[in-house]
């Protein structure tokens, strides 16, 4: 084989010289061709394939040229440079046969080539569902080099949001439909011809319908609540989690509504309107408050035995009070009242709401008076007497035994004297020094009597302070429930001083 060589003289080639394996004897014999280049090529586009002659393992460059052929025009083409062009989707076989100082030889290299898609475009690019279940058409088409449509690719879709979305090709066509099952936003794929492209497809449930339940309730005490459920639902009703609701009451003398979390509180008797919103949408609760009456008390209170115990012909007003299951004074309801025994205690005949005039007469005995607020009622046993508690001999004992060592002279605390000359007008309609609205002993009315809460020990819960009387006392040494029955009847019966 011949030896060249690059001789370089004074910047010029002047000669190039090379060699052989065969001691310098002709032109090399061409063995085989090689091609290279990519596998494949997009449509409209176009691929460098390279050719060299080989003799044995050695290239052979000098007086050599390639004729380049397709072997599928339809597919593929190729230039005169080995320069491909995809023409249609598929595979062309593409030759080399090396030309020897223009002799062709009898050595040919292939090169396998397939003509595919450049991208893949699927429309529409992003879309929007409102409620679940509702579907958007996607179509995937391929494209060439140029980004003109290219026809014949077959497609595969999936999403890449199981969660969101649902996606089902259309059989034999480039198309699939998407269907909404969750809120969020998924990545859905269309592969096909070894290219992919994906685009976005968001849910975000509308509500377009919004419902209170129940529709109407009543309440029945002031203070109980009502939560009412609230429902929304997409076009296709499926529930939406409700969003940006405000609560208002038409009417929040009877109902208040919590503008956080839509409880409704029952403030009076009455109807209000309650509505919730929520963007465009609305509905409403219709609440009724209507107290039910749970408990009655009737004042003036038992407090031990005997019972309240009047003398004959007088009269003393009794109270009701009505409250509701949550001890809320039920001002809307009446009272009625009645008795056992009109000849002996009688209830008066123009009662008011929840006061009533007890009227006794001449018989002594007992009758019990009834106050009913449908559906409770109390009831209290009056005793009549023609032997009323008397001052003088009664009640005076009783401050002499427990009161007098501090409740006398100049300096009694709150200058209240209790002894038997003064003790009288100290207390009865005289002012209270702890609490100035309440006397100290109201006549016909034990229950509004300070003095009588003093040796109750129940003074706080008329506003009161300072300690239960006889100041210090406790258990045995307070007075005993008879005694102050004693002194509560003979305020009851008029505070008489006898
Ligand atoms: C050991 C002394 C002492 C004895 C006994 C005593 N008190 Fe008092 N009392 C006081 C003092 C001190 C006050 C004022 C401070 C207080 O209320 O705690 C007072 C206040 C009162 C008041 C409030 C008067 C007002 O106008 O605010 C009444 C009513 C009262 N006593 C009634 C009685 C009666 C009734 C007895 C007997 C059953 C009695 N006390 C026995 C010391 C006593």
């Amino acid at each position: 084989m011949r030896r060249f060589c690059l001789v370089v003289i004074g910047g010029l080639a002047v000669s190039a010289c090379g060699g052989g394996g065969d001691g310098g004897s002709g032109p090399p014999t061409i063995t085989s061709v090689v091609v290279n280049g990519d596998s494949t090529v997009v449509l409209a586009g176009t691929r460098q394939l390279t050719a060299t002659a080989m003799s044995g393992a050695t290239p052979v460059t000098s007086g050599v040229t390639f004729l380049w052929a397709s072997g599928d025009t339809t597919k593929a083409t190729v230039s005169g440079t080995g320069v491909v062009t995809g023409i249609r989707l598929g595979t062309a076989a593409i030759s080399a046969v090396p030309l020897l100082n223009g002799v062709l030889t009898t050595v040919i290299g292939t090169h396998s080539i397939r003509a595919r898609i450049g991208s893949i475009a699927i429309t529409p690019t992003s879309s929007q569902m409102a409620s679940l279940g509702d579907t958007v058409l996607l179509t995937a088409e391929g494209r060439d080099a140029l980004n003109a449509p290219a026809p014949g690719v077959t497609f595969t879709w999936r999403t890449r949001t199981a969660a969101v979305v649902e996606v089902t090709p259309r059989a034999n066509t480039a198309q699939a439909d998407v269907v909404a099952i969750g809120n969020g936003t998924a990545r859905i794929l269309a592969t096909g011809d070894g290219v992919s492209d994906s685009v976005a497809v968001t849910v975000r449930q509308v509500a377009t319908t919004l419902s209170l339940t129940p529709a109407t309730a009543t309440l029945h005490s002031v203070g109980a609540t009502l939560t009412p459920a609230i429902t929304a639902n997409d076009a296709r009703g499926n529930p939406v989690a409700p969003s940006g609701l405000g609560w208002t009451s038409q009417s929040t003398g009877v109902a208040t509504v919590n503008t956080t979390t839509g409880v409704i509180t029952a403030v009076d008797e009455g109807q209000s309107r309650v509505i919730v919103t929520s963007g465009a949408l609305a509905d409403t609760v219709l609440v009724s408050v209507d107290q039910i009456p749970a408990t009655i008390t009737i004042s003036p209170a038992n407090f031990g035995v005997p019972d309240v115990t009047m003398r004959t012909g007088q009269n003393a007003p009794f109270y009701a009070t009505v409250l509701d299951s949550l001890g809320h004074v039920a001002t809307h309801d009446s009272v009625t009242w009645s008795t056992t025994d009109a000849t002996t205690a009688n209830v008066s005949g123009v009662a008011t709401l929840d006061s009533t005039v007890i009227t006794t007469f001449a018989s002594a005995g007992s009758a019990t008076i009834t106050a009913t607020a449908s559906p409770v009622s109390a009831s209290r046993v009056v005793g009549v007497t023609n032997m009323p508690v008397s001052y003088a001999t009664d009640v005076q004992t009783v401050f002499n035994n427990h009161c007098t060592t501090c409740h006398a002279g100049a300096s009694a605390p709150e200058g209240m004297s209790l002894v038997a000359a003064v003790s009288y007008s100290n207390i009865v309609e005289h002012a209270a020094g702890e609490v100035s609205v309440l006397e100290r002993v109201r006549s016909f009315r034990p229950d509004s009597s300070y003095l009588v809460h003093k040796i109750q020990g129940t003074q706080t819960t008329v506003g009161g302070s300072g300690a239960r009387m006889p100041f210090g006392c406790s258990g045995a040494s307070c007075l005993d429930d008879a005694t102050i029955n004693l002194i509560r009847n003979w305020i009851l019966q008029g505070a008489q001083n006898n």
